[in-house]
């Protein structure tokens, strides 16, 4: 199934697919004859299985860690070892991590080289790959640098999630129900049926009812992701600020936690029920709605109670919620679930304080 967006003027193309696609497919749709494929170790096998020979690869180490500039440097060093031309490619091949990291390397790589992303993880289809948010985390901070930079083809081959471990899932999965929040269908029967149909894929393995499963609820979050990035891709109105849903919290917990040490979707989980609360006693969520987000989070597995049992260290907890209050004049900015979406929230001069008790510290 193909889902086609112009995101500020640039077509971006995401094709949820059976299989992993072959070089040769690639340089067909991107219209390239020489490519660099970036991986980790973990991607490494299938990002040569891609290539068939055809393409350098270069792989990252694993995990959070690897989001940073020296990542950039060893990717933009090598490239250029290799001579990659402007008209040359570059490919990812793997999840958010090596995405965000290729994805910046090409935004900067001779003023901009051509980007096709190979999506190898449930977080990565959901979320990570498309709208050409790129970037690295600097001074412990998620995210501190980055570029908006669409690539032009992102293939989401489900092959990829029979391999992928629980963790994984449950990374990916917290943002697919960032997306069912936003589009109201979570208060469905039907989705919550679907979202709870994936569990096996959290705890054992995903079966073939999981992989149909997961298809059709990426082919959602694509549609809703995109349409949102559409009106407002350089998140410069608050329409695209509604894709933080949870992330306020989120990223305040994943920074203070130790970048790497909960997966990014298991610290959106958490950052979601927190908003929910949030926006409950701000008055913009219905109590009946936060019921319902707690409820699913709880059933699938997330930690959902506040403090986290891994904020440990709540001065950096606080120092990550006020860098976030930085980035707006306005000052701190949620996301707060309403009727059937979600509506950006300015708590206003007391949104610190106001935060560091919902997210339980003393
Ligand atoms: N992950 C949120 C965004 O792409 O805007």
């Amino acid at each position: 199934m193909n889902h086609d967006f112009t995101f500020g003027g640039h077509k971006s193309s995401a094709h949820i697919e059976a299989k992993t696609p072959r070089l040769g497919r690639i340089f067909s749709d991107m219209e390239a004859e020489r490519a660099v494929i970036v991986c980790d170790r973990n991607t490494a096998p299938l990002a040569g299985e891609i290539a068939g020979g055809g393409a350098e690869i270069f792989a990252l180490p694993d995990g959070e860690a690897a989001k940073n500039w020296q990542s950039v440097e060893t990717v933009l060093r090598a490239v250029a070892g290799a001579g990659l031309g402007k008209d040359g490619l570059f490919v990812a091949v793997g999840g958010g991590v090596v995405s965000d990291i290729c994805g910046f390397a090409a935004s900067v790589y001779k003023r901009g080289a051509a980007l096709a992303i190979v999506s190898t993880t449930l977080l990565g289809m959901a979320d990570a790959a498309l709208g050409g948010k790129t970037g690295f985390d600097l001074f412990d901070i998620k995210n501190f640098a980055g570029t908006f930079y669409p690539a032009r083809h992102i293939y989401m081959p489900l092959d990829a999630l029979r391999t992928l471990p629980p963790r994984e899932w449950r990374s990916g999965l917290a943002e697919i129900i960032k997306t069912t929040v936003l589009d109201g269908s979570l208060y469905e029967n039907e989705t919550r049926k679907r979202l709870l149909a994936l569990s096996p894929a959290l705890s054992v393995a995903p079966d073939d009812a999981c992989i149909d499963g997961a298809a059709a609820l990426v082919g959602m979050a694509v549609r809703v992701k995109g349409d949102i990035v559409q009106k407002d891709p350089l998140e410069t109105g608050d329409e695209r600020a509604l894709l933080n849903l949870g992330h306020t919290f989120g990223h305040a917990l994943e920074s203070a936690a130790g970048l790497g040490s909960l997966s990014h979707g298991e610290a959106v989980a958490w950052g979601m029920a927190r908003a929910a609360e949030l926006g409950v006693k701000l008055g913009i969520t219905p109590q009946a709605r936060a019921e319902t987000i707690h409820d699913v989070l709880t059933e699938l597995g997330y930690e959902t109670r506040a403090p986290h049992p891994a904020l440990a260290d709540q001065e950096a907890f606080m120092w990550a919620l006020a860098d976030a209050k930085k980035k707006k004049a306005a000052g701190l900015r949620f996301v707060g679930p309403c009727g059937n979406g979600a509506r950006v929230i300015t708590p206003g001069l007391d949104g610190l304080k106001l935060a560091g008790e919902i997210a339980g510290l003393s």
